[in-house]
């Protein structure tokens, strides 16, 4: 499923390109006839330069002169506007297309079942949907463009050649293998330097964007100057690979220039003898320079551009996989409005595996039942699988044996469900609630788009959050960075119960914080629960004693099963896991609190 890195790919892949220039088959169509009818002048041109010799200078006429100048300039003109409308097309085309493939990757990205993103890099995926489409854009947007002018130059200047002269077109036919022969040998190693090349810069740009990230961690190891050597050796390591690359490049540059101009001169030789004995015209030798300099330019441009074309043949290839990538996770046809099922859900006989870690279960034939209306706390060891139980209750995953249900004497197996209707039913406020980097406001009202300011504020109220807010720089306006950065981690959570509150759904998960908090938020966290969890379908994952005296049951988990639930009395009394934890975590935890007051 991961996706893979190919090197080179048969460059069939582009004609997938096609269905995405489908929707604008006109402009298409007008390019095209523009690129036909700016190659026909150039060809044209030749025998303007012809005429201008044969006419102007030999024959020593200022009237013929006169004529081929106008000639000359019309065709000028027509270029210029057929060039126009050439390139215009065709790079409207280029970011046309590359912004399409872009909405339709990331529309179908948003849909993903999240293992996707465990086994693939986010890296790598913003990297395709950045570089590869803008590599598109360029190859679309010119590339292909040159490509199919080089192609019509080359053949219609071999046949304005041939007609012009038979014996200069075989010399001319003989050198261009000559030419060729530097341009694929050396080729072929510029285009997988650069590839290296490439590579080499887009680690340099992962390693810097890590230590970035992690600037606090480097700074508090006083590793600065061992990052400094380290990204040093990055740097130096892709320089040198680009050196080696342009010093290919240059090789091939003046391999190709010596050649072509060499085989110019011997045709100049011979035809320049033909002309000084009389059996050809100086006006068929400067058309016949002329066409055999474009022969030779769209060689060359040919030469590059199929390097160019094959790079984009791998993105085109890469940006398929991901628009043809299928969710893991998927809706039966007539799926069922949850809607209409009580709010209390059970988890039945599951086993599960996370797919990145297929070998061991996070959930070992799990039961657990959870009421509509009542408040269900989870505790147990760190990895005993609680988190996992969330979920799956959200059916990000879906279990490889047994089954989530929902609903109580009428129950469905959640896979059943209208899937975005059972996630609109559900609220999570996670350990660590994921923030957006805009404002407060936006961060609350994420939980339904259609709140008024006044709601979002009546929600901040009842998190415990609108007093904090108040105090930010800018209130609700404040930015909250990358994360919520600027925020401390109580004040997260409170965010998240606040955008919990306002989406008012049936069913509520919350992964309460260890140990992010202090004293007063903790206190703030708590009171703001309560309000959040009135008459809902309530799991909270408890690390805290206030927490489980105020559920209606407890669960323990340990090592991913269910090994006892009742209330918090009989829990002491029955389970020696509990036990255990009650002293260490809960205990410990409220002295804590006190201590810290
Ligand atoms: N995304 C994941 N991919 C692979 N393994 C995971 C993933 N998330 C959690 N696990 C593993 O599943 C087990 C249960 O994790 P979790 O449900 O987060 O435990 P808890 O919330 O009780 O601390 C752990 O062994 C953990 O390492
Ligand atoms: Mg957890």
């Amino acid at each position: 499923m991961a996706i893979e890195k190919k090197e080179k790919k048969a460059l069939s892949v582009l004609f997938q390109l096609l269905q995405f220039l489908m929707p604008y088959k006109k402009r298409v169509g007008i390019f095209l006839m523009a690129l036909l009818f700016t190659s026909g002048i150039t060809l044209a041109m030749g025998q303007g330069v012809r005429m201008l010799i044969d006419k102007g200078f030999v024959d020593q006429s200022m009237a013929q002169l006169n004529t081929a100048i106008v000639f000359i300039l019309m065709l000028s003109v027509l270029m210029a506007a057929g060039t126009f409308v050439r390139f215009y097309l065709i790079s409207w085309l280029g970011e046309r297309v590359s912004a399409d493939i872009r909405l339709a990757v990331f529309n179908r990205l948003v849909g993903l079942h999240p293992s996707f993103f465990e086994s693939n890099r986010s890296g790598e995926i913003i990297s395709r949907l950045t570089t590869d489409t803008t590599l598109l854009q360029s190859i679309i947007g010119s590339s292909f463009s040159i490509a199919l002018r080089s192609f019509i130059s080359f053949f219609g200047g071999l046949i304005m050649l041939a007609v012009t002269n038979g014996k200069l077109t075989l010399i001319i036919v003989a050198g261009v293998p000559l030419v060729l022969m530097p341009v694929l040998i050396f080729g072929r190693r510029v285009r997988s330097l650069s590839r290296k090349s490439q590579d080499s810069i887009a680690d340099v740009g992962s390693y810097a964007g890590e230590i970035v990230q992690n600037i606090k961690t480097v700074q508090s190891f006083t590793r600065e100057s061992w990052e400094r050597r380290a990204f040093g050796i990055e740097v130096e390591s892709a320089f040198s690979i680009a050196r080696s690359r342009v010093k290919q490049r240059g090789f091939l540059m003046a391999g190709v220039i010596l050649l072509v101009f060499g085989s110019l001169t011997g045709m100049l030789w011979v035809g320049g003898s033909d002309v000084l004995s009389g059996k050809m015209s100086g006006g068929d030798l400067g058309a016949f320079i002329f066409y055999a300099v474009l022969v030779a330019a769209a060689v060359g441009s040919l030469s590059e551009v199929f390097g160019e074309l094959q790079r984009a043949a791998g993105a085109t290839e890469r940006l398929m996989e991901l628009l043809h990538q299928k969710s893991d996770i998927q809706e039966i046809e007539n799926a069922i409005d949850p809607n209409q099922l009580n709010a209390s859900l059970r988890l039945k006989n599951v086993s599960f595996a996370y797919p990145s870690r297929p070998e061991h279960r996070a959930l070992n034939d799990f039961n657990l039942t959870i009421s509509a209306g009542k408040v269900l706390a989870l505790v147990g060891p760190s990895g005993a699988g609680k988190t996992t139980v969330f979920e799956l209750l959200q059916r990000f995953y879906d279990p490889q044996q047994g089954q989530v249900l929902m609903g109580d004497e009428l129950s469905h197996p959640i896979d059943e469900l209208d899937l975005l209707k059972l996630r609109q039913q559900i609220a999570v406020v996670s350990q660590q609630p994921s923030l957006f980097s805009a404002d407060v406001m936006y961060n609350i009202r994420y939980g339904r788009l259609d709140a008024t300011d006044d709601e979002v504020i009546a929600a901040a109220k009842a998190a415990h959050a609108h007093q904090f807010i108040q105090q930010l720089p800018q209130g609700y306006a404040s930015e909250l960075g990358e994360q919520g950065v600027r925020l401390s981690g109580g004040q997260r959570q409170r965010i998240a119960i606040a955008r919990a509150i306002l989406k008012n759904p049936k069913i509520l998960l919350l992964d309460e914080a260890t140990s992010a908090l202090d004293a007063e938020s903790e206190f703030h966290v708590q009171q703001a629960l309560e309000e959040v969890m009135k008459d809902r379908t309530t799991v909270i994952i408890a690390h805290r004693l206030s927490t489980i005296l105020h559920a209606d049951s407890i669960a323990v988990m340990d090592h991913g099963s269910v090994v006892g639930q009742g209330s918090h009395d009989e829990l002491i009394k029955r389970s020696d896991l509990y036990q255990r934890l009650y002293t260490l975590q809960f205990e410990s935890n409220t002295a804590k609190s006190v201590e810290s007051d």
